[in-house]
C-alpha cells in the first residue's frame, strides 16, 4: 500500500514529484524518496519519517532533471530505514525502480541473484526488480521490465528509469493499480490518481499484465508481447478529496472495498506451496511452541473482537486455553501468568495506551508477548519479543474495518501455525484450511461486485429509522455480531446491543416488540440449527430478522424478512465473510441517516491516553 509518481516531460522534474507524494501522504508514510535522471546517472534522495524531512535533502538537490520516480513507503519487508526506502537501484547504480505491492518470490529471487554477484543493499523484496533489470537489460528497458516481470509472482506495480534512456519510464501492473496522467509534453504515471490530479485531469488506466512506455511526448500501452493496445484516456470530474477516495463517498466505503487486496496481503508468502503456514519474526523457539500452556489476548474495541475470534481458532486447532481481555480492564488487575504465558497485544496502531500498558504488565510478570500490528514501527513492535503484522495499508476511516478484517486473518494464520507447531493438526488439514484462506480475497472481492452489496444497502435505508437494533450471534459468530454492532454505534449512532443467541431467554428477549430489527449471524455451520430456533423464538416476539447466512442456508430466508448471504467456507473462517454485510449495513444505515461516517462523532482514529 506505497505510494508511486513519475514524470517526464520538460519541467524540472523534482517538484511536481514531491507535490505528488505529498497528495499521495495518505498511503503511508514511514519513508519516502525520489530518483531523477540527470547527467548520466539516477540521482537518489530518500529519507524516513515524513514528507518534511525528504524536502530538506530535496532543497541539496540539483534541479536539472526532467525524468524521476517517487515513492512514500508503508514498510512490509524490511523495518523503515534509508537504505529500505525506494527507489531502489542495481549494482551500477544505472535503474532505478520504485514498486508498490509485495514480489512472494522475492528470496528466491535475491539468492539466486546474489549467487550470479549481485550486491544487495537493503532488505525489501522491491529491491530484486532492480537487479532483475539490470540483468535482463539489453538495450531497452522495456524488454528488460517484461524480462523482470515474467520471472516475478504475487501482486505488485512498479515504475523503472535508467541513465541509459533518459527520457522514458515503463510501468507495468498485476493486481495493483497503475494510472497514467496524459498531458501535453509531458506525461505522468501513478499508484493513484491524486498524484498528478494537479496537472491534468486525463488518465489513462492499463490493465493487469500490460507495459505503459512514458515519454515526454507519448503514452504506449502494450502487451508483454510488444503488441500494441488500445487504451484512450478518459476525463476525471473528482476534485482532490474525492481522488482520495478513489472515487467512493467516504474512506470507510473505499476501505471495505479494498479488504481483498488487504487480506491477499496479508497471506502473502505466508502459505508455502505445500499449505503450511509461514510465519516469520514471532520471537516464538520450537520450545515455546511446545512448552506453552496459556495465551492471553489484550486489546481494545475492534481488536478485542479479532482477539475473540483468535480464541476460538487457538483452542480448536492449537489446543491452547486462551483469554481474551478488554486492555484497559487486565492492566488494573493482579493477573497470574507465568513463563509459559503468551500475550498477544491486538492493535492495529500499536500505539493504544491500555494495550500497551496491558502488554507491559503480562511481560512483567514474565510472559512472552507477541504484538498483532498494522503499523511497522509502532511502540507495540518495540515493546514486545516478536510482531506479526498485518498489511492493511493506512486506515483512515475511524471505525476500523480492513484493519479488522486483516487482524481476524492473522489470527487465524496464527492458531493455524501453533497446532501444526504444537503437534494437534495434521499436514492435510493445514493444507484444506490454508487452501480455503487462499481463495478467500477473490471470493470476496466477488461478493463485493455483486448484487447482493445493493441488498444490505436496501435493508438498510428500511431499517435506518430505527430506534433500537439487536445483533445475535453464537460461537464463532458472536464476536462478528459484537463487531456488527460496534460500527452500527459508532457511526450511525442508533443504540445497538449484540448477545449470545443463547442468552436472549435470560434477559434481554423483554427488550423486543414488533417490528424491532433483529441481525443475526448465522454463517458459522456448527450451531447454525440452533441459531434456526434462536430465530424462531425472535420471530415469534414480532421481531423483523434479518440474517447472515452462508450460500447453501437460503432456508433461514424462510423465517427471516431480509437475508444477507454470503460465500461458504469452513465455518472457523466464516467471519471473514460474515462481518462484511454488517459493515456495509452499519454503513448505510448511517449514510441514510445523513451521519459523517469517516468522523464519528467523539471519535479519535488511535486512542493513545487511558
Ligand atoms: C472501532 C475502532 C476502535 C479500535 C480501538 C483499538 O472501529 O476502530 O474500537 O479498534 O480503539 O485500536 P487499536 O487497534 O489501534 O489498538
Amino acid at each position: 500500500m506505497c505510494g508511486i509518481v513519475g514524470y517526464v516531460g520538460g519541467r524540472p522534474c523534482k517538484g511536481i514529484l514531491f507535490e505528488g507524494l505529498r497528495k499521495l501522504e495518505y498511503r503511508g508514510y514511514d519513508s519516502a524518496g525520489i530518483g531523477v535522471v540527470a547527467d548520466g546517472r539516477v540521482e537518489i534522495s530518500r529519507s524516513v519519517g515524513n514528507l518534511d524531512n525528504l524536502e530538506l535533502i530535496l532543497s541539496q538537490v540539483d534541479d536539472a532533471g526532467t525524468t524521476g520516480i517517487a515513492h512514500t513507503r508503508w514498510a512490509t519487508h524490511g523495518r523503515p530505514s534509508i537504505e529500505n526506502a525506494h527507489p531502489h537501484t542495481d549494482c551500477s547504480g544505472r535503474f532505478a525502480i520504485v514498486l508498490n505491492g509485495i514480489v512472494e518470490n522475492y528470496q528466491e529471487l535475491r539468492a539466486a541473484l546474489q549467487g550470479e554477484g549481485h550486491v544487495f543493499s537493503s532488505e525489501t523484496d522491491a529491491e530484486v526488480v532492480a537487479h532483475l533489470i539490470e540483468r535482463a537489460y539489453r538495450g531497452s528497458l522495456q524488454d528488460a521490465v517484461v524480462e523482470a516481470y515474467r520471472q516475478m509472482e504475487g501482486h505488485f506495480s512498479y515504475c523503472a528509469v535508467t541513465a541509459d534512456e533518459p527520457e522514458v519510464i515503463i510501468g507495468i501492473r498485476k493486481e495493483t493499480p497503475l494510472v497514467v496522467g496524459v498531458s501535453e509534453g509531458e506525461n505522468f504515471i501513478a499508484s493513484a490518481i491524486p498524484a498528478f490530479l494537479a496537472e491534468t485531469r486525463s488518465v489513462l488506466f492499463p490493465d493487469d499484465g500490460e507495459v505503459v512506455v512514458v515519454s515526454r511526448d507519448s503514452v504506449r500501452v502494450c502487451t508483454l508481447e510488444g503488441d500494441p493496445v488500445d487504451r484512450p484516456a478518459k476525463t476525471v470530474d473528482w476534485d482532490d478529496e474525492a481522488a482520495e477516495k478513489a472515487g467512493y463517498e467516504t474512506f470507510m466505503l473505499k476501505e471495505i472495498y479494498e479488504q481483498p487486496a488487504a487480506l491477499a496481503d496479508t497471506l502473502a508468502e505466508r502459505i508455502a506451496p505445500d499449505g503450511r503456514v509461514v510465519l516469520e519474526g514471532l520471537g516464538l523457539t520450537q520450545e515455546d511452541f511446545r512448552g506453552l500452556e496459556r495465551v492471553i489476548i489484550v486489546a481494545c474495541g475492534t481488536s478485542y473482537h479479532a482477539g475473540l475470534i483468535g480464541r476460538h481458532a487457538l483452542e480448536r486447532w492449537a489446543r491452547l486455553p486462551v483469554e481474551v481481555e478488554v486492555a484497559s480492564e487486565f492492566r488494573y488487575r493482579d493477573p497470574v501468568i507465568g513463563p509459559r504465558c503468551l500475550c498477544i497485544g491486538i492493535s492495529q496502531s500499536g500505539e493504544t495506551a491500555d494495550t500497551l500498558a496491558a502488554m507491559r504488565l503480562a511481560r512483567r510478570r514474565g510472559a512472552k508477548v507477541l504484538a498483532l500490528t498494522n503499523i511497522v514501527g509502532s511502540q507495540a513492535t518495540r515493546e514486545a519479543d516478536g510482531v506479526l503484522f498485518t498489511r492493511a495499508g493506512l486506515e483512515v476511516g475511524v471505525a476500523a474495518t480492513k484493519t479488522f478484517l486483516t487482524q481476524v486473518l492473522a489470527v487465524l494464520l496464527f492458531a493455524l501455525h501453533m497446532g501444526e507447531k504444537r503437534g494437534y493438526l495434521e499436514a492435510e488439514r493445514v493444507l484444506g484450511l490454508t487452501g480455503k484462506l487462499r481463495r478467500i480475497p477473490t471470493r470476496l472481492r466477488e461478493y463485493l461486485e455483486s448484487d447482493a452489496v445493493r441488498g444490505v444497502e436496501q435493508a438498510a435505508v428500511r431499517c435506518a429509522s430505527q430506534r433500537f437494533f439487536m445483533v445475535l450471534g453464537r460461537n464463532i459468530g458472536l464476536p462478528v455480531a459484537l463487531e456488527g454492532a460496534l460500527k452500527l454505534k459508532e457511526i450511525s449512532y442508533v443504540p445497538t446491543e449484540a448477545y449470545a443467541a443463547g442468552e436472549m431467554k435470560h434477559g434481554p428477549i423483554a427488550l423486543l416488540e414488533e417490528g424491532s430489527p433483529v441481525l443475526v449471524v448465522a454463517t458459522d455451520a456448527s450451531i447454525y440449527d440452533k441459531l434456526v430456533s434462536n430465530v424462531q423464538e425472535v420471530r415469534a416476539r414480532g421481531a423483523r430478522v434479518i440474517a447472515v447466512a452462508s450460500e447453501g442456508n437460503e432456508g433461514i430466508g424462510e423465517m427471516a424478512d431480509d437475508i444477507f448471504l454470503v460465500p461458504c467456507t469452513d465455518e472457523m473462517l466464516s467471519p471473514l465473510f460474515g462481518v462484511v454485510p454488517l459493515q456495509l449495513f452499519a454503513y448505510y444505515v448511517a449514510k441514510a441517516r445523513g451521519e459523517k461516517v469517516d468522523q464519528p462523532r467523539n471519535l479519535a482514529k488511535t486512542v493513545t491516553v487511558e
